[in-house]
């Protein structure tokens, strides 16, 4: 017992913090004893706390997977991904101790295999997300220079896992689908993305913990191999919801964002008067669905870090993803289109992908002669 390596990890509530915290309960809880303080107990605005819980616990380890909401105002964001990551970091060199920090792709310029080095200028335009992902990157990376901090950065693209509470980023467009609000399709063919798989990124902070010196001070792009196309995806999740839509039909750049821009227009004219009126957060990204963006692996695979679910994607992933969202929406009342009842048949996905052979066996068995029962002309 005496022997347990302490972590303290930041954002336990949410989809990435939770994933962690629940991979080291359930398979490292004879070595690691994860502390996931709530942000009323340590929020990480408040260096303070920072301060005491660190002196209180004496890890060896801080993960930092907490992040502003989406909208958030800029002092928000500032405070919650940048000031609160660089305290942590802080207070993880004190305790001359690693600090594995959570970013994100958008830190990265739209385009093709890109690299860990790829990233966006800091500039004020950028979204306050962005920017203040951008910031913490930056000052992590001058302190592991110039003061010797021990940390590892991950960079995630669009996560897919279950337990997303908020029902963000691919879950968000998830629900567009399921609550039929998408009747077409806003994307253009063939746009590429990447995705994060955020069940195996906890083994993969784990190997980085357990190896410092080939991790320390290095930034990882922490995505499958493989890119998706946004709008065969789209259109997987409606098959396997049964829906009419949405239709394929693709609608132009030109059009969605004329449509965003008007309801941007409406949406201020409302704040005016005193409603309180935002973008949907779907609408938010808009421009990311027609414009590719793929990162590279290629410093993941190089590293010593083995997939733990090599086979794992996105698509075989889906049946299980769908059948616990729409559970748990229709239960919340989010969504009404759902029927519990209805089956959902995952082996043919499956076996389409690994073991066609199995689906061509059960075919002909099942008879691939002419019906019988209908008429020749
Ligand atoms: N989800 C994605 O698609 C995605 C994509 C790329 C990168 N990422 C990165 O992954 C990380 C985690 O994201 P997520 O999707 O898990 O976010 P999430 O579900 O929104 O969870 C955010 C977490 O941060 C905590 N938090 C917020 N303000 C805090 C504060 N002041 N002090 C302490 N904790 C605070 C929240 O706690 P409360 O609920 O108690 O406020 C919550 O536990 C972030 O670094 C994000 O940039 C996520």
């Amino acid at each position: 017992m005496g022997s347990k390596r302490l972590g303290v990890l930041i954002g336990g509530s949410g989809l990435i913090g939770g994933t962690i915290v629940n991979y080291y309960k359930t398979q490292h809880s004879e070595t690691v004893d994860i502390r996931a303080p709530s942000s009323k107990k340590l929020s990480i605005r408040e260096e303070n706390d920072i301060r005491r819980v660190n002196n209180e616990v004496r890890p060896d380890f801080v993960i930092n997977a907490a992040m502003a909401n989406l909208g958030s105002d800029g002092q928000l964001a500032f405070e919650v991904n940048y000031q609160g990551p660089i305290n942590l970091a802080r207070a993880a060199n004190s305790l001359k101790i690693p600090y594995i920090h959570i970013s994100s792709a958008a830190t990265l310029p739209s385009g093709e295999n890109l690299k860990e080095d790829d990233t966006l200028p800091i500039t004020p335009h950028l979204s306050n997300y962005a920017k203040s992902k951008l910031m913490a990157e930056t000052t992590l990376r001058l302190m592991a220079e110039k003061e010797g901090l021990d940390f590892s950065c991950v960079r995630l693209a669009i996560v897919y896992g279950a337990h997303d509470h908020k029902i963000q980023g691919f879950h968000r467009l998830f629900f567009s689908i399921a609550d039929e609000s998408m009747p077409v399709l806003f994307t253009k063919k063939n746009t590429l993305h990447s995705y994060t798989n955020a069940r195996k990124l906890p083994h993969f902070i784990n190997h980085m913990l357990e190896n410092r010196a080939e991790f320390n001070n290095k930034t990882f792009h922490f995505v499958d191999k493989n890119p998706v196309d946004l709008a065969t995806l789209i259109l997987t999740i409606k098959s396997y919801l049964h829906l009419n839509q949405p239709k394929e039909i693709y609608v132009p750049y030109w059009m969605a964002n004329g449509g965003k821009k008007m309801l941007d227009i409406m949406l201020r004219i409302f704040r005016r008067v005193g409603l309180k009126a935002t973008l949907p957060p779907e609408l938010m990204f808009m421009d990311s669905f027609y414009k590719p963006q793929t990162l590279s692996t290629e410093r993941l695979e190089k590293s010593s870090f083995i997939d733990p679910y090599p086979e794992e994607t996105i698509f075989t992933r889906l049946p299980e993803l769908v059948i616990y969202y729409l559970t748990r929406w229709s239960h919340e009342n989010l969504i009404s289109t759902y029927n519990e009842d209805m089956a959902i048949d995952k082996s043919a996905e499956h076996n389409f992908l690994h073991n066609p052979q199995v689906l061509l066996d059960q075919s002909h068995a099942k008879g691939i002669g002419p019906f019988n029962n209908m008429q020749q002309k």
